[in-house]
């Protein structure tokens, strides 16, 4: 897909890496570009820095994915690319709150749901669109101490093949994004307790990271890989489930202190 001309929202557009796309589409020549977070101040402050509008909400909550795609559809124009990007950090282990797993499911896979629910009808009576679902490398390789966000990441990319599989017939173009570490508030503090076993490979930025996006939205790419090593580490993980599982395990041990 071009961006170039394309009526596009993100969400999470109120930071890191949604706020990155939204700049790197803008220079892309996007026709306009729409920030939705659930952080009123976050989508203000991107629309100030940016120029583009922006909207409030929740999109763990139906109601207001359907709200603020009527309301684009119906002052802006019809949505050619849905970037569900907005996510969150919660639920560290089997022994979190219910509370914590049912934020990571909603704001990871239900929000990537309800967006497909209420675009996909519409893409296809007009001929096609596309979303990017904004997953992560802990959606193929699992997250040391990070329960909640590893299972719901898989889910997110398990969501995205689905509907590969289901609508690329029907002009329905869908791409996930799993990148490993990215220098953005949700890593902040992973970065500084250096707990965060993606750090290992280094810090993207998120200027880089939205170049790259673009590169892979140009030629109809499925799998957004940000850093080269995570394909190798799915190939091993591919060769040899066992082993890759006794390798986690002992960088778990490695990045905890247990033994
Ligand atoms: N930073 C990384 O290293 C990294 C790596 C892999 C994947 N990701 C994913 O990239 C995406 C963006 O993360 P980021 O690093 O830019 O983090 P971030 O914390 O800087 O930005 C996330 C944004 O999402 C918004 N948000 C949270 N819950 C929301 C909700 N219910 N409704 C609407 N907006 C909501 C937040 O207010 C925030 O502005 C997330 O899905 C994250 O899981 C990040």
């Amino acid at each position: 897909m071009q961006i170039g001309d394309k009526i596009i929202v993100v969400t999470g557009g109120g930071s890191g890496i949604g706020k990155a796309l939204i700049e790197r589409f803008q220079r892309e020549g996007a026709s306009v570009v729409v920030a939705v977070d659930v952080n009123a101040d976050a989508a203000s402050a991107t629309a100030a820095q940016l120029g583009c509008p922006a909207m409030v909400a929740d999109v763990s909550n139906e109601a207001d994915v359907v709200r603020i795609i009527d309301e684009i559809e119906n002052t802006i124009g019809p949505i050619d690319l849905f970037c569900s990007n907005a996510g969150v950090i919660a639920g560290a282990s089997e022994q979190s709150a219910n509370e914590e797993w049912e934020l990571s499911w909603g704001v990871n896979v239900m929000a990537h749901v309800y967006a497909a629910r209420h675009m996909i009808p519409r893409m296809i009576s007009r001929g096609g669109g596309h979303l990017l679902n904004t997953a992560s490398a802990a959606g193929l390789l699992n997250q040391i101490g990070g329960a909640a966000y590893g299972v719901s990441k898989h889910a997110a990319v398990g969501f995205a093949e689905w509907i590969a599989m289901t609508y690329a017939h029907r002009g329905i173009g869908v791409s996930v994004l799993c990148p490993q570490a990215v220098r953005t508030a949700m890593t902040a503090d992973a970065e500084q307790a250096g707990t965060m076993a993606a750090t290992g490979d280094g810090m993207m930025e998120p200027e880089q990271l939205a170049d790259i996006v673009v590169e892979h939205l140009q030629r109809d790419a499925f799998l957004i890989l940000t850093h080269e090593e995570v394909h190798t580490y799915m190939q091993r993980k591919a060769s040899d489930y066992d082993r890759w599982i006794g390798g986690m395990n002992r960088l778990h041990q490695r990045l905890t202190g247990e033994s």
